[in-house]
């Protein structure tokens, strides 16, 4: 998968080249290409920004040098394959005005050849860059969550690195991606490791037992206990039809009740 990052900061996407996503692009798997928007600047003072039509506060970035350096990011694009469905590299826009990103999503871009992220700083980027860039670009404003970063680096690690971890063989263990929190529209189980016995606080006896089956139950069991407490709406409406009469337990004694093969939060 090719990544690039457009940012006027682009020192903040050095974090890129540790750990799981850095050995990636070592290995080949990911290739991520930073590039800074002031190069593409048209004065010597490599102005990236001015103030707002209709005013208001702070200021906004200027189109052109946007519009250059997404074209810059073109000219290098591999070329698009036969057959596929369309052509256009994905625009990523962070910002706190755009859908919000999930799993679900980071899966859908991690089968994309070619994701660019467009960090904005300031108020954000003029809008006719968005518009201009519909003709090259699928073009997808995209938020964090519901909070006000000062630009988009930070959502930027965030995605690549939800998304970088989906795509074949940078994660070891694929096993790993399947058991984690969201893959299953549930949380994440408790996990333990040794002492059993540590300050007094025990780990849960199944966990000891060897018994596979009791022990798979007691952490489906766990996953529905923390989603009901931590997250209800991830529950809510939810089909029954993957739920053990056991499971279904849990959930009632969690505040849910069954009806019509799905589960309600009771009032
Ligand atoms: N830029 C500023 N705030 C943001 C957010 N919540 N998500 C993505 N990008 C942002």
């Amino acid at each position: 998968m090719r990544i690039d990052v457009l940012s006027i900061f682009p020192e903040y996407l050095a974090a890129l080249d540790l750990s799981l996503i850095g050995k990636a692009r070592q290995k080949g798997l990911l290739h991520i290409g930073v590039r800074d928007v002031r190069d593409f600047a048209l004065d010597r003072h490599r102005t990236v920004d001015d103030t707002p039509y209709g005013g208001g506060a702070g200021m906004v970035m200027k189109p052109e040098p946007w519009a250059q350096a997404l074209e810059s990011v073109l000219e290098g694009a591999p070329e698009a394959q036969a057959g596929e469905a369309d052509p256009r590299p994905v625009l990523i826009v962070p910002s706190p005005a755009g859908r919000v990103f999930d799993q679900a999503f980071a899966y859908e871009l991690a089968e994309e050849p070619h994701l660019v992220f467009a960090c904005g700083r300031y108020e954000g980027i003029d809008e006719r860059v968005l518009d201009w860039a519909q003709e090259r670009f699928r073009v997808m404003p995209v938020s964090l969550g519901d909070y006000v970063l000062n630009g988009g680096e930070v959502a930027v690690l965030a995605m690549v690195e939800a998304v970088g971890r989906l795509v074949p063989g940078v994660v070891g263990n694929p096993l790993s991606l399947v058991e984690e929190s969201h893959s299953d529209g549930l949380l994440e189980y408790p996990v333990y490791t040794k002492p059993a016995e540590w300050r007094g606080h025990a780990v849960p006896e199944v966990l000891l037992s060897g018994n596979h089956a009791a022990i798979a139950e007691h952490r489906r069991h766990e996953q529905l206990r923390r989603t009901a407490e931590r997250r209800p709406e991830l529950l809510d409406g939810r089909s029954t039809a993957d739920l053990s009469r056991s499971d279904l337990e849990v959930a009632e004694s969690a505040g849910f009740a069954e009806a019509d093969g799905v589960l309600t939060r009771r009032a």
